[in-house]
């Protein structure tokens, strides 16, 4: 970490504090409970799926292996923290919490889920748990009151926040790197994983989302998760899209390399490489979101023509939704305890959605950016079969150059993933600030 967190710490907590006076006082409750949640059961089984821990839990503290422990907040109290450690000698038991966090807390250690929810106040609660399994003597109710102010605030990373967040791309980028060298070395997808694994020292179920680690064709699989054990008898391309994780904060990066020799395709990731870049400078306070979105595809229009595949101007190539067969995702999202952070279409603390612009689906942030937003801006250009099928019967085809298509089919695709924190002024693009910092 570049800087002490105890007293980033200190003032996130009272952000938080006063984020949840404002919202118990709205949704009428004297209490806010917070669940870290339990794993989920594999059916018919005697295991359990890994333990994630409540984005909202992970708000309050860097604690990402609690299960079943609770935070209880009262406003004007010190919040607790109904800590879980059982009696058990089958597992590794949850550590003692420990760190610049825990002075902060009453911290009441118990030995079992059951005994959390006997310590839980009673009263008027805003409980925030999973709603599936019972909870003895625990309603959990969720209140969309109070969970759309606390998303809304959410999308506003505090100073303490954003170091977590660096350091988190700063695991990723190491990762990358690792990453890189193992494709240029000829791994398999299987070996390049686990040479990202291995540099960022987090296993799989540490990571944000899962790895797409994609070579040749398979860069066109948007979520491509699949892992070929052995290596393909030449490498073309490689797109690798994966994050990393620091006290429940995610880094997003996606990555495209050409093999050498590959001078067309490079040029091709070159040209969206400045695109991106492009993209990224207008991460600034009064952006629309779904604007830059459009605009990107009018870019990415460009793109397309400068490099042979397209004839018609980069207007009606929007228009025609040339460019959605070409780019069929959304520019990027808002990000934070979750890859897909909350409240990207949120207008306001209250609630309620902002319409994705009409051909845009898969949009994640219909808002306009302020500081303290933390987004990723992550444009593809990509050649996939099915989509591909279906330009083909359109009129627009007439002005696709389909041989140019083909030759590029081999390579799979392109995306290039930063995380960008709008501020006052220009954008802190934290994957390329911890790419610069990695050479
Ligand atoms: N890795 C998921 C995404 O880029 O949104
Ligand atoms: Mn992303
Ligand atoms: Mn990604």
């Amino acid at each position: 970490m570049n800087a002490p967190l105890a007293p980033l710490y200190s003032a996130h907590l009272a952000t938080l504090r006063t984020h949840a006076d404002q919202a118990l006082a709205l949704g009428g409750f004297d209490h806010l409970l917070i669940a870290a949640g339990t794993p989920p059961g594999k059916f018919l089984d005697d295991q359990d799926y890994p333990f994630v821990a409540s984005p909202h839990f992970k708000h309050w503290l860097p604690l990402t292996d609690a299960p079943g422990s609770w935070i209880a907040y009262t406003p004007g109290a010190k919040p607790k923290l109904i800590f879980v450690q059982p009696r058990d000698y089958w597992h590794v038991v949850p550590q003692a919490p420990h760190g610049y966090w825990v002075e902060h807390f009453d911290i009441v250690t118990v030995r079992s889920a059951q005994e959390a929810a006997a310590q839980l106040p009673k009263g008027r609660s805003a409980v925030i748990a999973p709603a599936c399994p019972a909870i003895d003597g625990v309603t959990v109710n969720n209140p969309h009151a109070v969970l759309d102010f606390l998303h809304w605030h959410r999308s506003f990373k505090t100073p303490y926040e954003l170091e977590l967040m660096r350091h988190a791309s700063r695991i990723g980028v190491r990762a990358h790197r690792a990453a890189e060298d193992a494709f240029r070395a000829g791994e398999s997808e299987f070996g390049i994983h686990l040479a990202y694994l291995e540099a960022a020292r987090q296993i799989d179920a540490e990571l944000p989302y899962a790895s797409i680690v994609g070579l040749n064709e398979h860069g066109a699989v948007l979520h491509y998760m699949h892992f070929d054990r052995t290596p393909p008898a030449e490498h073309r391309s490689f797109l690798i899209d994966a994050g990393a994780s620091c006290a429940g904060y995610a880094s997003d990066i996606t990555r495209t390399y050409a093999a050498a020799g590959h001078g067309e395709f490079q040029a091709l990731i070159d040209s969206m490489d400045t695109a991106q870049q492009d993209f990224v400078a207008k991460v600034r306070a009064g952006q629309s979101y779904p604007e830059l979105h459009l605009y990107a595809h009018h870019v990415i229009a460009g793109v397309l023509r400068e490099h042979g595949f397209i004839r018609m101007s980069a207007e009606s190539a929007v228009e025609s939704g040339v460019t959605s067969a070409f780019f069929p995702h959304g520019l990027g999202h808002s990000i934070g305890l979750q890859v897909h952070d909350v409240a990207g279409f949120q207008p306001d603390a209250r609630g309620g959605s902002i319409p994705r612009p009409a051909g845009h689906p898969y949009l994640r942030m219909t808002r306009a950016l302020e500081p303290g937003m933390v987004v990723t801006i992550e444009p593809g250009l990509y050649f996939i079969d099915m989509l591909l099928a279906e330009l083909r019967d359109k009129p627009a085809a007439a002005d696709v150059d389909w041989a140019r298509v083909d030759a590029f089919r081999p390579y799979g695709g392109i995306r290039i993933e930063d995380d960008v924190a709008c501020t006052e002024g220009a954008p802190e693009n934290l994957t390329r600030d911890a790419f610069a910092q990695a050479d």
